[in-house]
């Protein structure tokens, strides 16, 4: 493709306005030429800001738009597997944003109409192009540490989102601890076979009646004999807390958070610094525009995408063990789940 790439975007929110700045202000390969959002007064907003010329009715409207090559899917979860499907029948190229669904015959569904019409598909797994947590993936895959041995992910939030969001997420696994479980096979490279997770409320009551959890720790087992440990919470005071830490028969690579700068201020009463970045808009904002630079750059030079759709059901099937891990209070293969969808037709 000698152009340049013609995108649309699919929602206007927070992760569709981080997506729409990268390719506006980062990404001269591509060009924005629509932007759709339910709410119209979003998408204006968007639209203005990136210099985005058209802002489309629908997201119909956009995947019927013979001039635009591929679609950025920023709508929330349970709309995805439906555009995914449209986006595919109409011949666009696909970003979708993470999870494809919340049920694996969602994503089955969505992943046969890509295969099907041949389309690239991209999923929303930004941390795999953050600078740190793939210099740890370097560190594995060059024998550097040895053979792994301990896998420790820290994920923990500055916040937790509105009551409203927690509802319609699909829940604390499949929501927020899907991008760990991608990490965890991403540095490892290796698939998990079973979870254990312990899991509660320990940070707000409202989160507990809408039927979810705030806090876990999820034990993974690989293929390969590492172990991992996940440990998740919706609220850690300080900020974004985003760790990672392994340990190999040769050494050991751990990263640090983030922080907005360098500087330690010395007084009588205590050394300290400011805060890390606060939330993943700032902490992973070069992740998101590497993850695009490789999307495009697979559509343009008709390479395989780094992130696949089995790696999205890879990291859902995770999500569906864990959280069944915590309801049944015992450890989960991971085999036991695509058995229960077999027998259930789930
Ligand atoms: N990769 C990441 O780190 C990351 C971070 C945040 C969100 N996400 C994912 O991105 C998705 C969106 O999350 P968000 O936080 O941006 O939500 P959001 O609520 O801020 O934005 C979603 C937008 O989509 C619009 N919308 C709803 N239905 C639509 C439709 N049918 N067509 C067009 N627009 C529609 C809404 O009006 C809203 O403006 C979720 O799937 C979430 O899991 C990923």
């Amino acid at each position: 493709m000698s152009r340049r790439l013609n995108v649309g975007i699919i929602g206007a929110g927070r992760i569709g306005k981080v997506h729409a700045e990268a390719i506006a202000f980062s990404i001269p390969e591509a060009a924005l030429v629509a932007i759709a959002d339910v709410q119209a007064e979003a998408a204006r907003a968007v639209a203005e800001r990136c210099r985005i010329p058209r802002v489309a009715a629908t997201a119909d409207e956009i995947l019927r738009d013979s001039s635009i090559d591929a679609v950025l899917i920023c709508s929330p979860t349970d709309t995805h597997a439906d555009l995914v499907v449209e986006a595919a029948r109409f011949g666009k190229h696909i970003f979708c944003e993470k999870p494809i669904a919340l049920s694996l015959d969602q994503i089955d569904r969505a992943l046969d109409a890509v295969d099907k019409a041949q389309v690239k598909l991209q999923v929303g797994f930004n941390r795999r192009f953050d600078p740190n947590f793939m210099r740890v993936r370097v560190a594995i895959a060059s024998g550097e540490i040895g053979t792994p041995h301990l896998l420790h992910i820290i994920s923990r939030d500055p916040g937790p989102p509105p009551i409203s969001y927690v509802r319609s997420s699909g829940g604390m696994f499949l929501d927020m601890a899907i991008h760990d479980f991608d990490m965890a096979r991403f540095l490892i490279d290796d698939e998990v076979t079973q979870v254990y997770a312990a899991a509660g409320v320990r940070v707000d009551p409202e989160i507990g009646r809408a039927g979810d959890v705030d806090t876990a720790v999820t034990v993974l087992h690989f293929a390969n004999g590492v172990f991992g440990t996940i440990d998740n919470c919706r609220k850690a005071s300080y900020g974004y807390d985003q760790r990672a830490e392994v340990l190999g028969s040769a050494g050991a690579i751990a990263t640090e958070n983030v922080f907005p700068n360098r500087a330690v201020i010395s007084t009588a009463e205590a050394v300290r610094r400011d805060l890390p970045l606060n939330f993943f808009m700032e902490r992973y904002a070069e992740s998101f525009r590497n993850e695009l630079h490789a999307f495009v750059d697979a559509v343009v030079g008709d390479k395989p995408v780094p992130v696949t759709g089995a790696d999205a059901r890879a990291s859902v099937v995770i999500a569906l063990a864990a959280q069944k891990s915590h309801e049944e209070r015992r450890p989960v293969r991971l085999e036991e789940i695509s058995q229960v969808i077999a027998a259930t037709g789930l």
